[in-house]
């Protein structure tokens, strides 16, 4: 699996990432069927298979449920991977709230630091709620996320953002923006655009449109899916979740063969 730059951080990752909601959480979510976690066994498997395939990028959250404990008890070779964790959702009871204070953010990337057994993490995101801009204008978030890379405890940072405009102010501002796109959904392209012009990281979510992308669920299919968002411009890596050893394969095949064409 190639792997690309990650804008101007210095760290590489490869152009398919692992996602990891579903080892995690299985409320709340908008996949299109109902599942159960995977045991430990099933998770050590896929991460081992992942590995295998080249893939060295993982992204969990805590608001993930048990993503980030788990990804701590059983990935194998912890410190070979570049891992990219959350601020500023929590889920808790079955439902979200947010937090982006300074003192949150803080406490949270400790935690985080803690469940993931690890003296440093790759990258942050701050988790947006849909409202980025207030989060920009209004919160220290990112003030807080400057200090704990000034203090060794994260390499990079930037947001997981919904909207043009924040993503934009992102990719001026930070190392990374975690962006959406996919074949249904396009507005975000500027921001791509932006970030190849500055050498920001890309890293694309939902581009199988939470597994609806699937021909199954009615969708144009996984292989059209991935084709597209592999020509956009900017593109670092691409997220995808999955819990089926059999899609992470396809998949892996999937992006090979696209980008080798
Ligand atoms: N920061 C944020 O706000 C945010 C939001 C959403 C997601 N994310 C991150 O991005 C990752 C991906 O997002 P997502 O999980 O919403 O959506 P996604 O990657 O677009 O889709 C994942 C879904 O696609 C299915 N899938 C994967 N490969 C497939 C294949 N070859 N054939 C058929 N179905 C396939 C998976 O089911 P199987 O398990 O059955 O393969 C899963 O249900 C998440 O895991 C998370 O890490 C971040």
């Amino acid at each position: 699996m190639l792997k690309r730059a990650l804008g101007s951080t210095g760290i590489d990752v490869s152009v398919l990432g692992l996602g990891t909601v579903k080892i995690g959480r299985n409320q709340q979510v908008k996949y299109p069927s109902g599942f159960e976690l995977p045991d430990d066994q099933s998770v050590i498997g896929l991460f081992e298979l992942a590995r295998s395939l080249g893939i060295n990028f993982i992204d969990t959250a805590p608001a993930y449920g048990s993503s980030e404990q788990r990804l701590g008890e059983l990935l194998p070779d912890r410190h070979d991977w570049v891992i990219e964790t959350k601020v500023g959702e929590i889920f808790e009871d079955g439902k979200s709230r947010f937090d982006f204070s300074y003192d949150h953010t803080v406490a949270s990337i400790e935690q985080s630091l803690k469940k993931l057994k690890r003296d440093v993490i790759d990258v942050v995101l701050v988790h947006s709620d849909g409202n980025d801009m207030d989060i920009i204008n209004d919160q220290p978030v990112f003030d807080a996320l400057e200090s704990l890379k000034g203090r060794g405890l994260i390499k990079a940072y930037g947001m997981s953002s919904k909207t043009l405009e924040g993503g934009c102010w992102v990719v001026e501002n930070c190392d990374v923006v975690m962006a959406t796109a996919n074949l249904d959904y396009d507005e975000e392209r500027p921001v791509l655009e932006l970030a190849e012009k500055l050498h920001k990281g890309v890293i694309i979510k939902k581009g199988l449109q939470s597994g609806h992308a699937d021909s199954a669920s009615g969708g144009s299919g996984v292989e059209t899916a991935f084709e597209h968002i592999l020509s956009l411009p900017g593109v670092s890596s691409m997220i995808v979740g999955t819990i089926n050893q059999s899609h992470l394969r396809d998949n892996v095949r999937i992006v090979n063969k696209t980008l080798s064409s």
